[in-house]
């Protein structure tokens, strides 16, 4: 898994609970790179869950709750980094539709060693698309939380439902509500 997922990561565990979280969770989850990330690095993606669980032991919240309030400020961070991936889309589906056939077809090139999900759009009605979600890493706590990160970004309100796809896969139901 990319740096940039770490540091990131890193930064949000600095943002609600502290550098010294950080420090202890670093120390407890005994890692291979020693929790020395560098953004274009690339790290063994089970570091992230050594992480994850030993921050899920001392915040006394689930790990997937935690993977997807990460997924939310990831969100921000990436209008941030790549506002152009936001900008090309008139609207928050065309935006959804567009993470397989572009931006992760674009984040590739950036970063060749990265390791992506499938997202694939399998239907779209009125204000209901409905995504099937792929990976062997299984975060799908992460993408529910950038679906929701980036659905605040386009000011769009939505519910999120998610289900078993087969295979291993998600399926993500996402309705637009009327605010
Ligand atoms: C908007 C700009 C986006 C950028 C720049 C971006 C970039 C990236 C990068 C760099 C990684 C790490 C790959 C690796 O570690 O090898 C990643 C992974 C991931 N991305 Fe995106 N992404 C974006 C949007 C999204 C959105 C909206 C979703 C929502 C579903 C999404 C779902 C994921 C998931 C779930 C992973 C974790 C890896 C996995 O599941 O196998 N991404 N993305």
């Amino acid at each position: 898994m990319k740096g940039i997922i770490f540091t990131e990561f890193l930064t949000f565990v600095a943002n609600f609970w502290g550098e010294d979280m950080v420090d202890d969770i670093i120390d407890a989850s005994a890692l291979p790179s020693g929790g020395a990330y560098t953004s274009v690095g690339t790290y063994d993606h089970r570091e992230m869950v050594s992480l994850l669980k030993a921050l899920s032991t001392r915040s006394q919240c689930s790990a997937d709750d935690l993977m997807q309030r990460f997924g939310f400020h990831l969100a921000d961070r990436f209008a941030m980094l790549f506002p152009d991936f936001f900008h090309r889309s008139d609207s928050f589906f065309e935006f959804l539709a567009s993470i397989d056939d572009y931006i992760h077809v674009e984040v590739q090139k950036l970063y060749p060693d990265a390791e992506l999900p499938s997202f694939d759009v399998l239907q779209t009605e009125g204000p209901q698309m409905m995504m099937r979600y792929r990976s062997s890493r299984k975060m799908e706590a992460l993408a529910e939380g950038l679906i929701l990160g980036c659905a605040r970004q386009f000011r769009r309100a939505i519910l999120i439902e998610k289900s078993d796809g087969g295979d291993g896969s998600t399926l993500f139901t996402v309705t637009e509500i009327q605010a």
